[in-house]
Order: structure tokens, then sequence, then C-alpha cells
């Protein structure tokens, strides 16, 4: 590698609000609507906010400084900012850009086609009675098990072309005419659409003790580690960390960008936003429990059960519009999801641009046509096991993984200080040596023991009941080949200068 080539002029955003909106538009996604909504029901109510608030603290702001730091130092995507650190870890990079992009995302995508679908059953309340029924038989015509792929659905397939085709689009455009652009008009659009819902929801009979169930701590929930272990992955997940996204995101800032302020903003007002969205998901299902009489416990399910079948449900029952209040609740969750996928399919193409030096219009045209293919195996009759168990597998290791190394790379390689001068001198707000002993211990220890953790879980029983076999060609397998992939990438020679900082 030589040094002292500049890059070629890089892409930026037009303005700091831009970028700002483009990085919440992917860290609010739908993993903020209903998984936290019910991560909380199941960890304790408001008590599960104490180990969140502190993984963020500890965990996700340091690690979202670091992210932004890295990407704005080296001027480059995820690959290349590492490469930059130490060519050996340029393979850290690639990893979460192609896991991310060829899994995720795959999945991703399909869910945000559901969503689209149910937007369109809204206008005639389309599942009935009996939502149960209508989701896993008619809609998604869930097999016996995962081996058992069955069928391609062919509405879903339809809403998925539409999803790759808008991802495609968008991307295409480029930085600032294709995803801030989006971002200007999905985030607010967003926020409009989530405080219609809120407060709609709050004002149905029943409400207050939904919100009671969500906010009523329990603190003897503090003491099972399963509670810690969801706060910290959830921390990672809605705040795209270990995704290479945020790496890519701050590469185009310009040059004088401050930081730590835009890590503190992107990050409190994502967790703001669950919290937020958080009161329309409980006060419907409080109406409906109130509604129907039945038990909190029995209205409310696992996270996806909660979107398309608990939520469609109430629905079915508000006194007023029900059909606007379903087209507002799935086109939040449409562009919750749209806004947060082109920001991977960003990072892989970035990273793609820096590595090979190709055209972004040919890198997201293939991209796009292979996300589509890539999606389909989770459009099938099995499509909804697989999602479960390769989304188990990236989202608790890949991610975790990746956080680990890469802030060993940043802090011991690289090493922290050098990071946080960096940062301190562009910024107005500073960061103190406390960020040094976060992201030298606290953030790779405390990500080990999620690991360590997960695997002990692990190997005691196959996870979600599903044969070994199915774990280990899904699940393991789909880390394995990924991360060969990575190494395969990482060796091939650079067709661009490094300018080493
Ligand atoms: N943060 C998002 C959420 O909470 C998840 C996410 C961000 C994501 N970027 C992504 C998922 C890219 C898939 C692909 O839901």
């Amino acid at each position: 590698m030589q040094e002292g080539i500049m890059q070629p002029h890089r892409a930026q955003w037009k303005t700091r609000m831009g970028f700002l909106l483009a990085a919440l538009g992917s860290a609010v996604g739908l993993g903020n609507i209903w998984r936290f909504s019910y991560l909380c029901y199941k960890n304790g109510g408001g008590a599960f906010l104490i180990p969140y608030f502190i993984a963020l603290l500890i965990a996700g702001i340091p690690l979202m400084i670091l992210e932004l730091g890295i990407g704005h130092k080296m001027r480059g995507s995820a690959p290349m900012s590492l490469a930059k650190i130490n060519p050996h870890w340029e393979w850290v990079g690639w990893w979460a850009v192609i896991f991310v992009m060829f899994g995720i995302v795959l999945y991703y995508s399909v869910i945000i086609s559901w969503c689209f679908n149910y937007l369109l059953y809204s206008i005639n309340l389309a599942w009935g009675d009996d939502p149960n029924d209508f989701f896993f038989k008619k809609f998604l015509g869930l097999t016996s098990g995962p081996q058992k792929i069955g069928n391609i659905r062919s509405s879903i397939l339809f809403s998925l072309a539409l999803v790759w085709f808008l991802n495609w689009f968008i991307v295409f455009r480029g930085i600032e005419k294709g995803i801030e652009r989006a971002n200007k008009i999905f985030m607010p659009l967003l926020f409009f659409l989530t405080a219609i819902l809120v407060f709609w929801s709050l004002r149905l009979p029943g409400a207050l003790e939904g919100i009671k169930i969500y906010l009523k701590p329990d603190f003897s929930a503090l003491a099972r580690p399963g509670v810690w272990v969801d706060a910290f992955s959830q921390i990672f997940f809605t705040l795209s960390l270990g995704f290479g996204i945020m790496i890519a995101y701050a590469s185009y800032l310009p040059r004088k960008s401050d930081i730590v302020h835009n890590a503190y903003t992107i990050s409190f007002l994502n967790c703001f936003y669950s919290f937020f969205a958080g009161f329309a998901v409980f006060s419907t299902i409080g109406y409906m429990a109130h509604h129907t009489g039945a038990k909190f416990q029995e209205v409310i399910r696992e996270s996806i059960g909660l979107a398309f079948v608990a939520y469609p449900k109430s629905i079915s029952l508000l006194p007023f519009l029900p059909q606007l209040f379903g087209i507002l609740f799935f086109t939040t969750l449409f562009v919750a999801g749209l806004s947060s996928s082109i920001s991977i399919i960003e990072a892989f193409t970035s990273a793609v641009m820096d590595k090979f030096n190709w055209k972004r219009k040919n890198v997201v045209t293939v991209l796009s046509i292979l996300g589509f293919s890539g999606s389909i195996i989770f459009v099938t009759g099995g499509g909804l096991y697989w999602i479960d168990i390769v989304d188990h597998f990236l989202s608790h290791y890949g991610l975790v993984m990746v956080g680990i190394l890469e802030a060993v790379a940043v802090a011991w390689i690289y090493k922290a200080h050098r990071v946080r001068d960096y940062i301190n001198h562009i910024s107005v707000l500073h960061i103190g040596r406390w960020w040094d002993i976060s992201v030298r211990y606290v953030v790779p220890g405390v990500l080990l023991l999620l690991l360590v953790n997960g695997i002990v879980h692990e190997v005691s029983h196959p996870y979600g009941g599903y044969s070994w076999i199915t774990i280990i060609l899904v699940g393991r397998d789909w880390l394995i080949y990924t991360l060969f992939a990575a190494f395969i990438v990482a060796m091939r020679p650079w067709k661009k200068t490094l300018h080493i900082e």
C-alpha cells in the first residue's frame, strides 16, 4: 500500500440536518416499534428501561462515537476504515457489510413487504375476525417446519419487488439526491404519523391499563441475566451499530463536523422514539384487553405476532375509522423499515466503490437484483422459520462479534486516545478519558459476556426447538459462509490507493 495520493472527491451530505435525518432513518426501524415494546413487556415493564438506559450509556453511545469518529477520520466505508487502521483487519469491515446485506436485509425487506400488504389489507380489514389464522395460514401459508419450503407467496413477492425497487431507486441516486432527500421526506412523515397514532390510541378506553403494564416497574426482573442480554442486544440493533452503516454515513460528513454532538443526538432521539411509539402499542393493546375482557397476557404476543396478529385484531375493534388507523400504522412501519434498509445498501455500495472503484449505479443495480433474488427464500411457506433462525444468529452473534472486533481494532490497535484527540479537535462537545476506558474495556468486555452467555445457552438446547441440523445449516453456516466471503474479498487488491491517516 502506498501513502499520500489523495482520494478522488467523495460525496458529501448537503446539510448537517440531512445527515442526522439519514442516520436517524437508519436507526429508527421496525425494531423500535414493536421489538422494543415487546421487550419492555417481557422484561419487567418500566424496570426494563433501567438496563436499556444503562446499555445506551455504557455501550451504545461510546460505540456510536467510535463508529462516527472512525468513519469520519478515515473517510471510508467500514472495510476501508478498518484497512487504514491495519490491513489485517479489513475483513472485519467486509464481514459486517456482507452478513448484513446478504442476511439481515434479505429478511428485513420481506417484513417491510408484509407491512405493505397489510397496509392494503387495512382498506377492508381483510384479516376478518381471526387475524391469527389469516396471518399464519392464509397470508404466509406457513408450512410445518423449516425443511418444508412450500410455495412462493405471490402477494408477498409482489410487494417485495416494490421494496427492492424503492431501495434501488433511492440509493442509485446517490447521497445527496437519493438518501438525503428521501430521509428528508421519510423522517418528518414518520414522526408525524407516530404522533397521530400515539394521541389517537391514548384516548381509547382501557388505554391507561395498557400504559400501566408498559411502565409499571417490576424491579425483580433486574436480577435475571436474560433481561440485561436483551437490553444490550436491543441497543445494538436499534442504533444500527456493528452494521458498518454509521461508519459509511460519517465518511460523507464535511471535515468540520461535531462528531460527539451528532452521536448524542442520534442515540437519544432514536431511544426516545422507541419510548414514544411504545405508548401507541400499549394503549391499543390495552384497549383490546378492555374491549374483549381478556387478560393482557392473552392479547400480547411475540414481536412479529404483535404487529401482524394482535394489532390487526385491535384495529378491527376500533370504534372510529379503523381502516384509517390501520393504514397509518402500517405506513409508519413501512417508512421506518425502508429508511433502515436503504442504509445498509448504501454501506455495502460504498464499500465496493471504495475497494474496486466501480460506478455507484452499476453496483446498486447488481446489488438490488441479488438482494431481491436472495430475499425469495423468506417469501416461501417456510420463510417465517428461516427469518426466525437467521435473525437469531446474525443479530445475536454477528453484530456482537463485529462490535468486539471493531472496538479492539480501534481502541487497542489504533489506540483510543488518538481517535479521542481527533474527535475532540473537531467537536465542540468534548469526550474525556472515560471514553477510552469504555471502548477499551467496557464495550468489548460486556459484548464478550453476551457472546459467551449466548453460546452457553445455544449448545445446551437448539434454538427455538428446531432440529440441530437446521440450526447448523441455516444459522451457524450463514455466519461461516459470509465470514469466508469476507476473507476472500479482503484479500483482493485495492483499486484505489489507500491514503493512510
Ligand atoms: N435499527 C433498525 C431497527 O431498529 C435495524 C436496522 C438498521 C437494519 N439498519 C438496518 C436492519 C439495515 C436491516 C438492514 O429496526
